[in-house]
């Protein structure tokens, strides 16, 4: 194992935490073990050597070290009481409030993509029939290449699917070679796209609802505090924000109104 000095674990810790949010101060071991494979197949003895390496900004090398870093754990219809609250109050405020019958989601933070997949299939379950008249967009963003490559692949093992209902199981997978693979029914609705959420946020049109749940878990305080802001910009007035069960905002530093644990509203409509 090469060993990652002090100064080097608090270059490391810095680098990642002020350009990916992510803090990794308690991760020391988690940094040696997962880079191990990286610093080995480059044949390389020390983590400062790995350093000049990303702070060229070598796009290759960064991608590597992103895919290694992250934790990219999920499945379907993770914390259910998010999907039951969509289902029971979101889409029916879209459904009345909405003449162009036209919503936008985003899975932000969104891995291998389960959350996004889920949410097609509840909206899909919601408006049946309709479903056909509506103009849904389901956005959804990851800065680990191989997550976003996972989704797009809609490939998984039975365990991930675990909590969906078995109907569904039939309805929307393919089962092939021992995995179940997702029907182009509702792969096609949703839009995968890279992107770092410590960047500024791209994405002009407002969302209906903004997913980012067991994600600002790595981040700090302030990192949360402020992205928190930026997705109130981007969210719809009356529009909705989920984050993790485990998760909280801070009420005193950010204008969403709060709902329930882990949903939180914008004023307005
Ligand atoms: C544990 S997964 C959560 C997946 C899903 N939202 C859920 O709750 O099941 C956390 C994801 O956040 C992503 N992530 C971490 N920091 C990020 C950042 N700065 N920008 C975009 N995605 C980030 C990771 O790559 C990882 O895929």
């Amino acid at each position: 194992m090469i060993k990652l000095t002090d100064n080097e674990f608090t270059d490391m810790v810095t680098y990642v935490k002020s350009n990916y949010g992510i803090n990794l101060i308690n991760k020391r071991q988690l940094i040696e073990s997962r880079m191990y494979s990286v610093l080995a197949e480059k044949k390389m003895d020390s983590f400062s050597d790995y350093f000049k390496l990303i702070k060229r900004n070598d796009t290759k090398e960064i991608t590597v070290l992103l895919n290694k870093l992250t934790t990219n754990h999920t499945f379907f219809m993770r914390e259910q009481a998010h999907f039951a609250f969509l289902k029971t109050v979101i889409l029916p405020q879209i459904v009345k409030k909405n003449s162009n019958k036209e919503m936008r989601i985003w899975s932000a933070g969104c891995s291998s993509g389960e959350e996004a997949y889920t949410t097609v299939m509840v909206i899909k379950d919601f408006l049946g029939l309709q479903s056909n008249q509506w103009k849904f967009q389901i956005l959804a963003t990851d800065i680990s290449a191989n997550a976003i490559e996972k989704a797009q692949r809609a490939t998984y093992q039975e365990d991930f699917l675990k909590n969906l209902d078995p109907s569904w199981k039939r309805r929307y997978f393919i089962f092939k070679d021992g995995s179940y693979q997702l029907k182009p029914e509702i792969r096609k609705e949703v839009l995968f796209k890279h992107f770092n959420l410590m960047d500024p946020i791209p994405f002009q049109k407002g969302f209906d609802l903004i997913f980012c749940r067991n994600v600002m878990i790595y981040f700090d305080q302030a990192t949360k505090n402020s992205l928190t802001n930026r997705f109130y910009d981007v969210i719809k007035p009356g529009g909705y924000l989920f984050i993790g069960h485990s998760e909280t905002i801070q009420r005193d530093q950010s204008k969403f109104k709060y709902i329930q644990p882990s949903v939180y509203q914008k004023g307005g409509r």
